[in-house]
């Protein structure tokens, strides 16, 4: 297990560029199970989640190459219908599986994904959505057993806009016979990128990027090339990195029109950005951090995988300011070790009330989930002395080498490797 250890008060300053979106390879490349044939994903990042997916999809016997950050992906000769726990208990994504490997042979064998790190995250919405494409789902010994000669279309309405569920079933209803309509469908940009992906394989689909998506089963489809969207979640990150302390930076290969909460939020907050092509640059050199409330929500609001983030830079504003979750509502567990570090927040069911202080000190600190992580290791960069972020893995699993991007514009990280963090 790796720590991080922070020498903070270093200004960010220069650029550097976005790898390929975590939320949008874990939903691409499942979609590889569709079709016989090579599946390519270019722009893939390298994470620990997307190798945990990768050695998911070969345990089912999908053959992987990952070079360049091209993935590519072959499911013509699956062996195994299975997402076994020791896959699924290590990444909650895993159960995009479920949906690819129904449709197109009929059964699929998936472990319970469990609780996560900061909560419940229940499934119930894909596998009702399921049941409603005539899925046949038991329950038994932690798995989920589903099994469909044929998955038929249907007018599926989902009461909560859920991520997972929308890319699940809008796989599983690409093969199916007939119609499938699915309302309040997540119009998530990695939702938009998956259904592209499977548009080039050869399916129907009509509203994508919105809320309503209706979708045409077709008998076939033939594995296809697609370009993976860029990390919007880590762009806001090193984007807060830069505003937390005085920087100027710029950040490279980003879609900015997809990142208009969090960048508008940065300027009420007192950062002046400027966007030019793939490209964003954010002054906060004379800045004395404003307070700037968010509320998460799903896209296009702020999203809750930035809210960890922001509540760490707002732990320095200049007066108080509220974070409230409305996605995940007990996702706070970065508080009380922003706390160690010094920052004054009170936490009332799913909403954080800041009040800025001056400075943070360093101190130990640990990692309990990827985002919390990711708030302390900004926290890190401004606390006066030396932060230690211990379980990086935790970081690893969605950042690609973040502190060499961090180090590239500046900062003072160190990884160092051992067992007893
Ligand atoms: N929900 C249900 N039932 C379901 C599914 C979801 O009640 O069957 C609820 C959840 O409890 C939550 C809300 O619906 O309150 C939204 O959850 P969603 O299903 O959209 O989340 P997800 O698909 O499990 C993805 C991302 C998360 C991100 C959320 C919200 C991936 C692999 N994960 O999760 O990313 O927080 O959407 O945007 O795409 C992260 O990257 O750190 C991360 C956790």
């Amino acid at each position: 297990m790796d720590k991080f250890v922070i020498n903070g008060g270093k200004k960010l300053t220069g650029s550097v560029e976005i790898s390929g979106a975590k939320n949008a390879s874990l939903a691409l490349m499942p979609a590889a199970l569709l079709a016989s044939g090579k599946s390519t994903f270019n722009s893939t990042p390298k994470l620990n989640d997307v190798y945990t997916m990768m050695k998911l999809l070969n345990h089912i016997g999908v053959e992987s190459s990952f070079e360049n950050h091209i993935m590519k992906l072959d499911a013509s000769k699956i062996t195994s219908f299975e997402a076994p726990y020791e896959h699924v208990k290590k990444m909650r994504a895993s159960v995009y599986v479920l949906g690819p490997l129904l449709t197109r042979f009929g059964y699929a064998k998936v472990s319970l994904p469990g609780g996560c790190a900061w909560g419940p995250r229940p499934i119930n919405l894909h596998l009702e959505g399921l049941k409603k494409l005539g899925a046949d789902i038991e329950l038994d010994a932690g798995y989920i057993i589903a099994k469909a000669s044929r998955l038929h279309g249907a007018k599926i309405n989902f009461d909560i806009s859920s991520v997972g569920a929308t890319g699940n079933i809008m796989m599983a209803a690409v093969l199916a016979k007939g119609t499938t309509v699915i309302n309040n469908a997540a119009m998530e940009p990695e939702i938009t990128n998956l259904a592209d992906y499977l548009t080039k394989m050869g399916a129907k689909i009509d509203g994508i990027g919105t809320s309503l998506i209706t979708i045409e089963g077709v008998d076939e489809l033939k594995a296809a090339e697609i370009n993976t969207i860029a990390d919007r979640i880590e762009a806001g990150t090193i984007l807060t990195a830069g505003a937390i302390t005085n920087g100027r930076i710029t950040i490279g290969n980003v879609t900015p029109n997809l990142m208009d909460a969090v960048l508008l939020k940065l300027e009420d907050s007192g950062c002046i950005i400027n966007l030019s092509g793939e490209k964003i640059s954010l002054n906060a050199e004379n800045n004395e951090i404003k307070p700037a409330d968010v509320m998460t929500s799903i896209f296009p609001g702020f999203p809750t995988d930035m809210q960890a983030q922001w509540t760490a830079y707002m732990a320095l504003a200049t007066g108080t300011s509220t974070v409230t979750d409305s996605i995940y509502i007990d996702r706070f567990k970065h508080v009380p070790e922003l706390q160690r570090l010094g920052a004054d927040i009170d936490v009332n069911e799913n909403r954080a009330v800041i009040k800025g202080v001056k400075k943070l000190q360093g101190a130990k600190v640990m990692s309990t989930d990827l985002r919390a992580s990711a708030s302390l290791l900004l926290a890190g960069l401004v606390a006066e002395g030396t932060t230690e972020v211990l379980r990086v893995y935790h970081i690893d699993r969605g950042y690609q080498r973040i502190e060499e991007k961090l180090g590239q514009l500046g900062a003072a990280i160190e990884r160092v490797a051992g067992e007893e963090f």
